[in-house]
C-alpha cells in the first residue's frame, strides 16, 4: 500500500516511523513532513490544507490510503473532498467527515453532541454577538473560576479559566466584539470549571466499532511544576498510574461507548481517531474536550507503546473487521520530554542548527521524534517552538524520564528548553 500522511510535527514523525515498520506499507510520503520523516519515506513540499495539490499528488503516487495527522484539513473537509472526486474514492481516508470533525471544530457542537447523548461534561451555556447582554448577565451570575471558550478552531489558545468576573467579561468582550478569534470566537461557550487530574484516551473509530489504542497524560504549562502559559504540549507520560482497571471501565462505559454510538445514530460519518481529553473528579470521568485526531506529543508515547501493527489497524477500520483486531501494548512505562525554541510560546527564532551526535540513541530504549525541524544539506536546523520529542521506555515513569533527559544532554541548539520534571507526580 502507498500512503501519504499529512502534517509535519512529531505526532507525524512518530506515525511514519510506525507505518514504515508495516508489512502492509510500501511507499510512504509525507506532506510537508519534517527532517525527521525524511527517514521513513518522501517529503512533499504540500500545504495540509491544499485539497487540489495533495489530491494531484495522490494520483501521481498511486496513493491507497490518506492519512491525516492535524485538524485543520479535516474541519476543512479533506474526508467530504475525497468522497466527492470519482478518482480519490478508492482512497482510504483515516480522519472523519467535516460534520463529524465539529466534535472538536466547534465547541458548541460538541456540547450539545455530549447532551444529547448523556455523556459526563462540563454545564454550559453558548452565546453570540445577538445574545451579548444574556452573555454578560450570565458571567456575572457564574461561580468561579469559570471557563470561556471560542467556539471555533484558535490553535490552542481560544480557552481562557478566569479567576473574576471582571476578567471573564472582558475576556468574553475580546472574543465576540473585538473578534479575536475572527469567525471562531463570533460564539463563545461559558463553561463550569472542573477540578481534577487530566488524562487523555485515545480510539480509532469507523463510526460503529471501536478499539482503544492507548492513553497519556501530558503537561502543557511551559514552567516546571505546571507554571506558565499554556503550550502544545512539554511532555507526556504512559500509562498514566491512575488509569486503572475500574476508572477505565467508567470511560469506555459512560464516554466511549455512547460516543461512538451518538455518531452512528446520529449518521455522522467518522473514520479516524478520537482523541478523547478528560478531567477525573473524584475518581468520576468528564469530557473537556473532543479532538479528531491523535494529540501531539501524546502519540509520540501512546504510538510507541503500541504492538499491533498501525496501517493493519486503518485497514481494518476501512473493511470493518476492526472489532477483530488484537491490540497489544509494550507493557512498560513510556515517557517523552519535548524540547522547544527559547521563547516558546511567545516569539521565538528559528533557522539554529541542532547539533544531534551520530551515537545518540546508544541504547533500545529511547527514540527521538523530530516536530520543529527542516533539513538544509547536512544540516539539520530548527523550524518551530517545539523542535523535537525523546521518548523512551523504563520500569517506571521516573526511569523513562531519567532516560530521556540523558538523552536531551546530548543534543543541543541555541536557546534550547525543555522541562526536567515531566512526570513529577509519578517519580516511581
Ligand atoms: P481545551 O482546548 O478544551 O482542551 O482546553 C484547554 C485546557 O483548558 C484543558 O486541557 C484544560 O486544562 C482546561 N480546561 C478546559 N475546560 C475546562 C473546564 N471545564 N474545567 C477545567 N479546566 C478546563
Ligand atoms: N497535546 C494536546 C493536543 O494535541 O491537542
Amino acid at each position: 500500500m502507498n500512503i501519504l500522511l499529512l502534517g509535519s510535527g512529531g505526532r507525524e514523525h512518530a506515525l511514519a516511523w510506525k507505518m514504515a515498520q508495516s508489512y502492509h506499507c510500501d511507499q510512504l510520503y509525507i506532506a510537508p513532513g519534517n527532517a525527521g520523516t525524511a527517514a521513513f519515506g518522501t517529503n512533499l513540499p504540500l500545504s495540509v490544507t491544499d485539497f487540489g495539490a495533495i489530491a494531484d499528488a495522490c494520483i501521481q503516487y498511486k496513493i491507497n490510503m490518506l492519512v491525516v495527522g492535524p485538524e485543520e484539513p479535516l474541519v476543512k473537509g479533506i474526508y467530504d473532498f475525497f468522497q466527492s472526486r470519482p478518482d480519490l474514492k478508492r482512497i482510504i481516508v483515516v480522519g472523519p467527515s467535516a460534520e463529524a470533525a465539529q466534535l472538536e471544530g466547534s465547541k458548541n457542537f460538541s456540547k450539545q453532541f455530549m447532551q444529547r447523548h448523556k455523556i459526563p461534561t462540563a454545564s454550559y451555556a453558548a452565546f453570540t454577538a445577538e445574545t451579548l447582554a444574556e452573555g454578560r448577565e450570565y458571567i456575572s451570575r457564574h461561580s468561579l473560576p469559570v471557563v470561556l471558550k471560542a467556539d471555533g478552531l484558535a490553535a490552542g489558545k481560544g480557552v481562557v479559566i478566569a479567576n473574576s468576573t471582571e476578567e471573564a467579561l472582558q475576556v468574553f468582550d475580546e472574543m465576540i466584539v473585538n473578534k479575536q478569534f475572527g469567525a471562531s470566537s463570533e460564539k463563545v461557550v461559558i463553561e463550569q470549571f472542573l477540578s481534577g487530574i487530566e488524562v487523555s484516551v485515545f480510539v480509532l473509530t469507523n463510526g460503529s466499532d471501536y478499539q482503544i489504542i492507548g492513553h497519556a497524560k501530558d503537561y502543557k504549562r511551559i514552567g516546571e511544576g505546571d507554571t506558565g502559559p499554556n503550550t502544545g504540549g512539554m511532555g507526556c507520560v504512559s500509562p498514566v498510574p491512575f488509569m486503572d482497571e475500574a476508572f477505565m471501565h467508567k470511560v469506555e462505559e459512560r464516554i466511549i461507548r455512547p460516543t461512538v454510538e451518538g455518531l452512528a445514530s446520529e449518521n455522522l460519518t467518522y473514520y479516524g481517531f478520537i482523541f478523547f481529553g478528560l478531567i477525573s473528579v473524584d475518581g468520576e470521568p468528564y469530557v473537556i474536550e473532543y479532538n479528531c485526531r491523535m494529540g501531539d506529543p501524546e502519540t509520540e508515547v501512546v504510538i510507541p507503546r503500541l504492538r499491533t501493527d498501525l496501517v493493519a489497524l486503518f485497514a481494518a477500520m476501512d473493511n470493518g473487521t476492526l472489532q477483530d483486531a488484537n491490540i497489544s501494548f509494550d507493557e512498560r512505562a513510556a515517557a517523552t520530554v519535548m524540547a522547544v525554541s527559547g521563547g516558546y510560546p511567545g516569539n521565538y527564532a528559528k533557522d539554529k542548527p541542532i547539533n544531534i551526535p551520530a551515537d545518540l540513541l546508544q541504547n533500545q530504549d529511547s527514540l527521538l521524534f523530530h516536530a520543529g525541524t527542516r533539513r538544509e544539506g547536512d544540516q539539520v536546523l530548527t523550524n518551530g517552538g517545539r523542535v523535537l520529542a525523546v521518548t523512551s521506555f523504563g520500569d517506571t515513569i521516573g526511569d523513562a524520564v531519567e532516560k530521556s533527559r540523558n538523552v536531551l544532554k546530548r543534543i543541543s541548539f541555541e536557546d534550547m528548553y525543555y522541562r526536567n520534571d515531566i512526570g513529577f507526580e509519578f517519580p516511581c
